[in-house]
């Protein structure tokens, strides 16, 4: 079974979280190619799909979201694991009491839990360095107003074991559906 591991990343948290994934996969017997989203022409001879993106400003990156969109007719037909990397402390609850992932999910992610019938969405701890070259209109703006990443923890707040611990649980459901049921086996309701 062959393995698709695509992933949207401005500054690596992301990309690192998806080799992460993948390098677990191919410990568990498992084909896999771990790529850039934008770089993906052609999804032939992938059986199952894990896509992640960077969250900012609650928001998925473009790359992540054209890649699903455009090739959502194939995504829909094979098992699919989604995740986001995104808030910067480990603390379960932010400042209002809301658990920290729960708070981060990005804004369109029913809608492509719904679109591609995912099987599931993760939220993980991501990683930010304040020195790193500024990306986009929010970071470019931080970099001129240093007021404004105040309450941006600095760090790697990546959980490794247990992105490891849900890369295990993906190679479990796969070696578990044959290839010629992958397509048709979904879970009616999927979680996030
Ligand atoms: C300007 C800015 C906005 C951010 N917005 C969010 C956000 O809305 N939700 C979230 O969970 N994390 C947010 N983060 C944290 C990033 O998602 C986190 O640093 C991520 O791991 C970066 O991944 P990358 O290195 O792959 O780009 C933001 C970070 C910055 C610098």
């Amino acid at each position: 079974m062959k393995v698709l591991v695509a992933y949207a990343s401005r500054h690596g948290a992301t990309q690192g979280i998806a080799e992460r994934i993948a390098s677990t996969l191919r410990g568990d017997g498992l084909e896999v190619d771990d790529r850039p989203a934008s770089s993906i022409k052609r999804l032939d001879g992938y059986d199952a799909f894990v896509i992640g993106s960077a969250a900012y400003m609650f928001h998925w990156l473009g790359e992540a979201l054209d890649f699903v969109h455009r090739n959502r007719a194939a995504l829909a037909g094979k098992p699919v694991w989604l995740f986001s990397s995104g808030p910067l402390r480990t603390e379960p609850l932010n400042a209002k009491g809301v658990d920290q992932k729960v708070a981060a999910i990005p804004k369109e992610i029913d809608g492509l839990v719904a679109e591609v019938r995912a099987r599931e969405h993760r939220v993980f701890f991501g990683a930010y360095a304040a020195d790193r070259k500024p990306i986009g209109l929010a970071e470019r703006f931080m970099a001129l107003m240093p007021a404004a990443r105040e309450g941006l923890p600095t760090g790697d707040f990546r959980d490794w074991p247990e992105i490891e611990v849900w890369a295990a649980s993906i190679a479990a459901a796969l070696h578990a559906t044959p290839v010629a049921e992958a397509a048709s086996t979904r879970a009616g309701d999927p979680a996030r």
